[in-house]
């Protein structure tokens, strides 16, 4: 056989083969655009995938680790959560006590019911917030063998970040972040949480790369007054009447609905309405293919993994 012939026959022979290999799933979709966070809600690119409070499946929440994590994964922002300490400086923990993600109970035995505002940022420091994971192990990660012993024992002594270190963190990195202010009212911090915030945010020079969210609407007016080019989104838990009239109303760029209470036609209805719908906290592969279909606008997930997956397989 000629040489030419022996090279079309062996091209057919790897494509047949290749046809009948089993196609692998994408695992990764492709990246996003580099566009300001309020040009990220229209329908020109791929659904976003947001890392809760870092990569919080398989590392200590809210944690500068979670969030590396997460970077690691492919995520295109993570999500965290605003507090402050009682000498003022806005730190990014959940809840309003300190007593699930850290020691404190164990540290300062007469502070009870340890509530993160009561706590100077000296002491907030002094605590370990990422040994817990290994003991409560809240997705059975460290069960199932996915966290490694080693990487349990990095997590030993992770502190409370402050916001400035979570935000400078994100410009290292070149990501985003979604940025969601507690509510504080009834705290002395009430006054200035949200403008302190933006002021942050613009010191950094990070207005187009954050978006800010709350459940406290009033948070996103002032949101908007003192730094109007901030995007922000409004967060809510049951279904609103008029969400499209909310987001107006607010001057919000996005709805952060619980998925739990979402259907097709809100979706629908925000996004032809020119919005995004940013669900939250949404982990099993099916809730995650059925919003895609439903047309969000990205996900918020404890597993940013498999929602990258999920959009990837889109
Ligand atoms: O921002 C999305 C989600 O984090 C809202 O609820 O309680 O987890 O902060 P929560
Ligand atoms: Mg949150």
């Amino acid at each position: 056989m000629k040489p030419a012939r022996l090279g079309q026959l062996l091209a057919v022979l790897a494509g047949a083969l290749l046809a009948c290999a089993p196609q692998e799933r994408p695992q990764t979709p492709p990246p996003l655009p580099s566009l300001p966070m309020e040009e990220l809600m229209t329908n020109e690119h791929r659904p976003l995938v947001i890392a809760h409070r870092g990569f919080r499946g398989i590392a200590p929440e809210n944690t500068l680790l979670a969030a590396r994590r997460g970077f690691e994964t492919g995520a295109d922002m993570w999500e965290l959560d605003v507090a402050t300490s009682s000498d003022g400086t806005l730190v990014v923990i959940h809840d309003d006590t300190l007593v699930r993600t850290t020691n404190a109970a164990a540290l300062f035995p007469g502070r009870s019911p340890w509530s993160v505002y009561d706590f100077t940022l000296e002491e907030l420091r002094s605590l370990d917030a990422g040994s817990w994971y290994g003991v409560a192990d809240p997705f059975k990660q460290v069960q199932s063998g996915r966290v490694s012993r080693d990487e349990l024992a990095s997590f030993k002594g992770l502190l409370i970040p402050t916001l400035r270190e979570a935000l400078e963190l994100t410009r290292e990195l070149g990501w985003r972040v979604n940025i969601e202010i507690k509510d504080a009212t009834g705290r002395p911090c009430d006054e200035w949480i949200v403008e302190r915030t933006a002021e942050l945010v613009r010191e950094l020079g990070m207005t187009a790369d954050v978006l800010v969210s709350s459940f406290n609407h009033e948070y996103l007016r002032r949101m908007k007054k003192a730094a109007p080019e901030i995007a922000i989104a409004a967060l809510i838990d049951k279904p609103i009447d008029d969400p499209v009239g909310r987001l107006r109303d607010l001057g919000a760029v996005a709805l952060n609905p619980n998925f739990k209470y979402l259907d097709r036609a809100t979706v629908e209805k925000v996004r032809n309405a020119g919005f995004g719908v940013f669900p939250w906290t949404v982990n099993a592969p099916a809730d995650m293919a059925r919003l895609l279909e439903w047309g969000v606008t990205g996900l918020i997930t404890d597993f940013p993994d498999e929602g990258l997956r999920q959009v990837a397989a889109q």
